[in-house]
């Protein structure tokens, strides 16, 4: 049942859009791929396929960032700190030597997941904020457990080369950080009609990224 209209708009925005995200978060944590990737069946190839996604879905990100920066409902979110193609840049290179870049192509739905992001940079920046939410405050909070479990399974060194794409160096107190983000969701210059547009957003994210672990299960299906 719909919580009532004084409850919804009392409570905070972030809130808001954690809870109405939470049932995908778990199908997205708990995909066949990742599930499999994570628990160490799958081998370091599958990981620097899954990096190379990331590489086009945050090139989207951040390559669009510049036209939004002075942008009143966008703008706020884009702090130079989250900033990722360079990590992931350095990531790819210890992963597929200095040429990673020629003949890569996306997956079909990372590709997808890229346009829509394009989309909403161009034409909505409270669409560009519900896919800013779902990347980068993933990232300050599961993306560390994911990041232990890569460092174990395939060796790479603490925090080094091959989970660069992990690690905020630039931000030394993730949990203030993260408060401070959910605050500016809270402030967030729309009405509720629009919150609620940013929230279906938000789940269109997670289905966007639950589909690229459905292409990278089909490539890297375990063997029986
Ligand atoms: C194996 C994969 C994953 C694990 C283990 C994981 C784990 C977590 C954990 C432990 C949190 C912190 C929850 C809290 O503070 O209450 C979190 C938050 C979050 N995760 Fe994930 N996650 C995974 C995948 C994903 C994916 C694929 C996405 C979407 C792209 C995602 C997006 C988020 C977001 C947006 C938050 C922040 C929620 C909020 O505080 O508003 N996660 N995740």
């Amino acid at each position: 049942m719909d919580a009532p209209a004084s409850t919804a708009a009392s409570t905070p925005f972030s809130t808001l859009i954690r809870t109405a995200s939470h049932e995908q978060h778990t199908e997205a944590e708990n995909s066949t791929f990742m599930s499999d990737m994570l628990g160490g069946r799958l081998g370091v190839d599958a990981y620097r396929r899954y990096t190379e996604q990331l590489w086009f879905v945050y090139r989207a990100l951040e390559s669009t960032a510049e036209s939004l920066a002075d942008d009143p409902v966008a703008g706020p979110f884009l702090r130079p700190e989250l900033a990722r193609t360079a990590e992931l840049e350095r990531d790819l290179t210890h992963l597929g030597g200095p040429d990673w870049r020629s003949g890569l192509t996306p997956l079909p739905a990372t590709a997808q997941y890229a346009a829509r992001i394009e989309e909403c940079a161009r034409e909505w920046p409270a669409g560009y904020v519900a896919h800013h939410y779902t990347r980068y405050l993933g990232d300050l909070s599961g993306g560390q457990i994911i990041r232990g479990t890569a460092e174990k399974t395939w060796g790479f060194a603490r925090k080094g080369d091959g989970v660069r794409f992990y690690v905020f160096e630039a931000i030394g107190n993730p949990a203030a950080f993260k408060r401070e983000y959910r605050e500016l969701l809270d402030a967030l210059p729309v009405d509720d009609l629009e919150k609620q547009r940013v929230v279906d957003e938000c789940k269109r994210a997670f289905a966007l990224n639950t589909a690229v672990f459905q292409d990278l299960g089909r490539e890297f299906p375990l063997s029986a």
